[in-house]
């Protein structure tokens, strides 16, 4: 049916092309493209003659707009699915404009040098995408993502309005490791470090960082402490949920984490401004993440579950309702699945899920869209069939 550009190699595009892979009829052909082409070639090899997929290979810096058109030409995707770093989502998006290609990622824009993510960089592009009439779809992992899927489910089916939107994002896998993050150390540690944020009566209230805590008792996982963050699903919930009041996300971190990022930040490793060290200039955020496990190889490692879902409240028919969906994964079956925990799979699993929409025309209109904009219907289907199947209930613990 089509042909898919992924770029990227590191744990969550590996996700992505297992994914591709086992999906055939829908993804043909596929080009892993990334900076360091060794690791494209390793996924390559590791999938080659499993799958009715063809594989191709190539390497990219996918900072430079010159040479990510010039493999587009080359390659002809129809979608471009873009799984590297969320520094590259402009240049990428500027490829996709040049070549008419739609385009798909699961993490918004945020500049090199200010910890701050935000969708107005991305949303910027709504009319150039129309006009070119390519679709691109914006935070197509979990969370943003499945979250905002499941958003757009409860609206449709659950509710006349809804008011209030807790997500939960708990991860109660161990690695062994005394301190080490789950996907790229440095998007992670910048956005734990940063201030926290909710949506509150059509404005958004700043947290000092992991000031707000609860304990939350989460399906399949127990009682956990959960911290208020921001996030970036938040912005285009408040946005696309009309008659929202509330949007709060929660993260759990144990108590080791916490303090392990506190040394860290104390000590000024988790700063983003460059620093002279021996005669050149280092950014000591990029130099600790050189110094931790490097993500992927947490997989064989990780024992234990991810609980990852919204628990809504408002009305249908002027009568209260209260809903929860939410996923959970197991980060071993994972491994044995793909060769990843579970924090790159259910990232990796919408965004080849998104991409299936956008190519078999169920996803397909000319803009710039994030989840909750499309009929979550499809998605929601094909999340039970690719390996993140949904629980729900009408009776959940509120968060207070
Ligand atoms: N929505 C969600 O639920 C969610 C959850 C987790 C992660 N994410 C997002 O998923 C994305 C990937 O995360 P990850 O954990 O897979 O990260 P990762 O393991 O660090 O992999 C990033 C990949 O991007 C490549 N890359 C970096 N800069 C590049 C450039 N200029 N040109 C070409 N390739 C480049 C890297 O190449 P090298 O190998 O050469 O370094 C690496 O292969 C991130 O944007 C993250 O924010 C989203």
């Amino acid at each position: 049916m089509g042909k898919a550009l992924i770029i990227g190699a590191g744990g969550v595009a590996s996700v992505v092309v297992h994914k591709c892979c086992q999906n055939s009829a829908v993804f043909d052909e596929i080009c892993i493209a990334s900076r360091t082409k060794s690791k494209c070639d390793a996924l390559k090899d590791a999938l080659q003659g499993k799958t009715a997929t063809k594989i191709q290979t190539a390497q990219v810096d996918a900072d430079k707009v010159d040479e990510l058109v010039a493999l587009i030409e080359r390659f002809q995707p129809d979608i471009v699915i873009h799984v590297a770093l969320p520094y590259q989502d402009l240049t990428i998006m500027d490829a996709c404009l040049q070549t008419k290609t739609d385009y798909l990622d699961t993490a918004n824009y945020e500049p090199l040098d200010t910890a701050k993510f935000e969708y107005k960089w991305q949303w910027a592009y709504r009319e150039k995408f129309e006009q070119a009439g390519i679709t691109a779809v914006l935070g197509c992992g979990f969370d943003p993502g499945v979250t905002g899927v499941f958003s757009a489910y409860a609206q449709k089916h659950y509710f006349d309005t809804i008011r209030q939107i807790d997500i939960v994002d708990a991860n109660a896998g161990d690695h062994g490791y005394p301190f080490a993050t789950n996907f790229n150390p440095e998007i992670n540690i910048r956005e734990v470090t940063a201030n926290g944020s909710y949506f509150e009566n059509g404005k958004f209230i700043e947290t000092e960082p992991m000031s707000i805590k609860r304990v939350y008792n989460l399906p399949e996982i127990g009682p956990k402490d959960i911290y208020l963050l921001h996030h970036e699903e938040m912005e285009s919930l408040a946005k696309n949920i009309k008659g929202i009041r509330k949007i709060r996300f929660w993260m759990t971190f144990s108590e080791r984490y916490l303090t392990h990022l506190k040394v860290l930040e104390n000590v000024g490793m988790t700063s983003i401004e460059p620093i002279e060290f021996e005669g050149r200039q280092i950014v000591p955020l990029q130099f600790l993440k050189a110094v931790l496990p490097d993500p992927a190889s947490l997989g064989p490692r990780t024992k234990g579950k991810t609980n990852i879902g919204c628990i809504f409240q408002g009305e249908k028919d002027g009568k209260p309702v209260n809903y929860y969906v939410y996923n959970v994964c197991d980060h071993q079956e994972c491994y044995r699945e793909v060769g990843s925990q579970a924090i790159s799979y259910t990232t990796g699993v919408p965004a080849m899920i998104g991409a299936s929409m956008v190519l078999t025309g169920k996803w397909k209109k000319p803009g710039v869209f994030n989840v909750e904009e499309f009929d979550p219907d499809p998605f929601m289907d094909a999340l039970n069939q690719f390996g993140l199947p949904w629980k729900e209930s009408f009776h959940p613990d509120l968060i207070d």
